[in-house]
């Protein structure tokens, strides 16, 4: 995050002997991204980061798409498929990938024994439902429902589920993952017209330092593999830290819609983007207030992107057949618009309370195996009167 931030202990100057009360000189330790022309924050640690007792790749992230299946406008029901994905770091359910991006649910059912670091990638884990702890090098976050927490690679992290039941849908990005760069002015700080600003980001607020020796798996993902590093020591042994590399929550609840006297396109509601990706959130908001305007929104065809959009409640304007849970996929190719009736029954509506988030792609998007079981097999043919 382009903000500064700080918790605990450090010296006055970088790079310069910082000891404990007993002398323990604390090693520093810098994280950021782009080598040393990124995001970054110095760390002061209790031990070496470097001492491994051991690594070992042990399995392949294996994301199997399906065959090519042609334009179809596709729609999977994918929290029907809650008997899998209770690791929130490990066994995550493919849903839909590329090469810049890739999408998965899980239905995490308490705190994974390991740590993990995703090395490959920027995460956002989308809480759909649940609420607890964060715990990472950088600190103590606590999330609830709604919340994108947004997970910069490299960090060492471990979700503490505290309500029982968990959704997390989780995008996983190859480049950094940022807020729109036309909110942002030439210093970084969001701008007077974005519907968020720093105010709204939430960064670790808690640095509870572990001073345990032993065997501490650390769980690496890094070219698709997982890696299993093993440290001589508890990685969350940070005594203190500043800088600007952080994992970070925004509430979807916190996003302020923009809305006009007609229907305002669909980047108004970006929140996101990356290399080849924008991410964008429909939350509950008046509807346009010309006496004739039509809130559902125009047929459209979305050249050059994919479209996929998660259901996060019922309610949705321009769709019939959905369900809470609902992911749908509008290729690159092919038009898409509201179905039959939805505009015409839209017309003097005053207000929404959709809920979804919506991620669109440069690249084609593959389907993968894993959520065909859970398809709906007549999507294709629903806008038919
Ligand atoms: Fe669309």
């Amino acid at each position: 995050m382009p903000f500064y931030h700080k918790l605990g202990d450090f010296p006055h100057k970088r790079h310069t002997a910082f000891k404990s009360k007993k002398g323990h000189l604390y090693e520093e330790h810098l994280m950021g991204n782009h080598g040393f022309s990124g995001l970054q924050s110095l760390l002061y640690t209790i031990r070496r980061p470097t001492s491994v007792l051991e690594v070992e790749t042990y399995h392949l992230a294996k994301w199997e798409a399906e065959p090519p299946p042609g334009l179809q406008l596709r729609h999977f029901f994918s929290h029907r498929l809650t008997s899998q994905g209770h690791s929130p770091a490990t066994e995550r359910i493919p849903m839909m990938f590329n090469k810049d991006v890739a999408i998965s649910i899980a239905f995490p059912q308490g705190t994974d024994e390991f740590f993990y670091r995703n090395s490959q990638g920027d995460e956002i884990v989308f809480v759909t439902e649940g609420a607890g702890v964060l715990e990472s090098q950088l600190g103590e976050l606590d999330y609830r429902q709604g919340d994108y927490i947004v997970i910069p690679r490299g960090i060492i992290h471990r979700f503490r589920p505290q309500k029982k039941k968990h959704v997390f849908f989780i995008v996983e990005s190859r480049s950094a993952v940022t807020t729109p760069r036309r909110y942002r002015n030439d210093h970084g700080q969001l701008l007077e017209h974005s519907p968020f600003c720093e105010r709204d980001m939430r960064p670790p607020t808690r640095l509870k330092v572990h001073d345990e020796q032993g065997e501490f798996e650390i769980v690496t993902k890094q070219e698709n593999m997982l890696n299993r590093v093993v440290l001589d020591h508890h990685p969350f042994d940070t005594v203190g830290w500043d800088g600007f590399y952080f994992p970070w929550a925004f509430s979807i609840h916190d996003f302020e819609p923009i809305t006009g006297r007609i229907h305002q396109p669909p980047p108004v509601h970006q929140t996101f983007e990356g290399e080849g990706w924008v991410l964008c959130s429909f939350v509950p908001r008046m509807y346009d207030y010309h006496p004739e305007a039509i809130p559902a929104p125009y047929n459209h065809s979305n050249i050059g992107m994919d479209e996929v959009l998660y259901y996060c409640t019922e309610k949705f304007m321009s769709r019939k057949g959905i369900e809470y849970g609902s992911v749908t996929l509008h290729p690159d190719g092919m038009p898409h618009g509201p179905h039959p009736g939805k505009a015409a029954a839209s017309i003097g509506k005053k207000k929404t309370d959709e809920l979804a988030v919506m991620l669109d792609t440069m690249g084609r998007l593959k389907v993968a195996q894993s959520v065909l079981e859970v398809e709906d097999a007549a999507y294709e043919r629903s806008w038919l009167d």
